[in-house]
């Protein structure tokens, strides 16, 4: 006889390869099925854009199957965000705002951050995209979202484009104010407007573009917006590591947890040859990873594509998705989710 108390002793020993704890203490076992020798368990893990899903499935069924008496094991996967502690919800129904920063402009930033705001939803997450970049909000191009909000009441609703709310500091400004008038208290009002005047409804994440730098504006942002974590995009070179450290002690002088590097632009893969061609060097972010000791994400490569699908509004997620750089995009929003994961749990 198969007992449910048989099974979750063995799944106490199978461990969330990245939460290191195992499947029954973080409460990821949530049916378990007897019938005659046939078990079937549900898994809820803790994002559906979990890169190791094969691996836990695997070894949950390895570890049923040391039981005597048991044939056939079918793993139901199934994915919820978990919160973040009570009391650190950053606005009612948003799980996690996730801010992308870098040490200076033109790393490709919002490219990434479109990219991964659409691979999260792709997986299955709810996500919203907040563009807060103030020297030049670039997201509703990319997202090719040419509309306004629409208002219901005194709330604006985010258009929805690829699968992703979407917000910008663009909508809220008339179009010829520069970016000279955006000091502190405006920035600060109308990120206060974005963050409680949208109806954002139920989200698992917001990923939001934050201005370069560690300037008045990021600062503010940085501090106006109840943030889950931080990302920093950054070029190869070595001048970029040191720019993009700045940007890093910023947030950690705020207390916001770094969740990793990324490196953007960090080869080219010849159109010809399919060799990888490293213009600015190669690996800057992964030092620099080491050195500031926090976690290495993963590196997207410059490809044309990537300029051609932010210009018309169709990530390349979306344009090429069996693309290699789609599919690295796929594995970069994983890894960045897991990382959320994490801090969730030891937060
Ligand atoms: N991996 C890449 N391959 C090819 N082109 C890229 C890549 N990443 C970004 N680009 C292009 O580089 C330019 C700058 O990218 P993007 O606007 O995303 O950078 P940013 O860091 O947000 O810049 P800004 O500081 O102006 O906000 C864009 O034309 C974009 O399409
Ligand atoms: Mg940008």
């Amino acid at each position: 006889m198969i007992t449910e108390e048989a099974i979750l002793g063995v799944l106490r020993k199978v461990n969330d390869p990245e939460l290191h704890r195992d499947l029954v203490s973080l409460g990821m076992v949530k049916e378990i099925k007897v019938e005659g020798g046939s078990v079937a368990v549900t898994v809820e893990l803790t994002t559906p854009a979990c890169p190791l899903r094969e691996q836990i499935e695997s070894e949950t069924k390895a570890a049923i199957k040391t039981l005597p008496g048991v044939g056939e094991v079918t793993v139901n996967l199934t994915a919820s965000v978990r919160k973040p502690p009570a009391g650190r919800e950053p606005i009612p129904g948003v799980k996690h705002i996730l801010a992308v920063g870098s040490g200076k402009g033109g790393v490709g930033k919002s490219t990434v951050t479109v990219n991964l705001a659409v691979a999260l939803a792709e997986a299955g997450a709810s996500v919203g995209l907040l563009d807060s970049d103030i020297y030049g909000p670039s997201i509703p191009i990319m997202m090719g979202v040419h509309r306004q909000p629409e208002m219901v009441g005194k709330r604006m609703i985010p258009p929805v484009s690829h699968g992703v709310k979407l917000m910008s500091l663009g909508f809220l400004l008339p179009d010829d104010t520069s970016p000279v008038v955006w000091r502190g208290p405006m920035v600060g009002k109308a990120v206060s407007q974005m963050l409680m005047e949208v109806d954002w409804g139920e989200l698992d994440y917001i990923l939001a573009d934050l201005p370069p730098g560690t300037g008045d504006a990021s600062l503010t942002l940085a501090q106006a917006i109840p943030l889950s974590g931080a990302v920093i995009v950054m070029t190869p070179q070595e001048v970029a590591v040191q720019i993009a450290t700045k940007t890093l002690n910023m947030f950690r002088t705020l207390k916001v947890p770094i969740l990793g590097i990324i490196e953007n632009m960090s080869y080219l893969l010849c159109p010809h040859c399919e060799q990888s061609v490293e213009l600015f060097g190669h690996g800057g972010g992964r030092k620099a990873s080491q050195r500031l000791e926090v976690p290495f994400l993963g590196e997207i490569p410059l490809d044309p594509e990537l300029r051609r699908g932010g210009d018309v509004g169709r990530p390349i997620l979306i344009e090429k998705p069996d693309s290699p750089v789609a599919a690295i995009f796929r594995q970069v929003a994983g890894n960045l989710a897991g990382r959320v994961s994490v801090e969730a749990l030891i937060g």
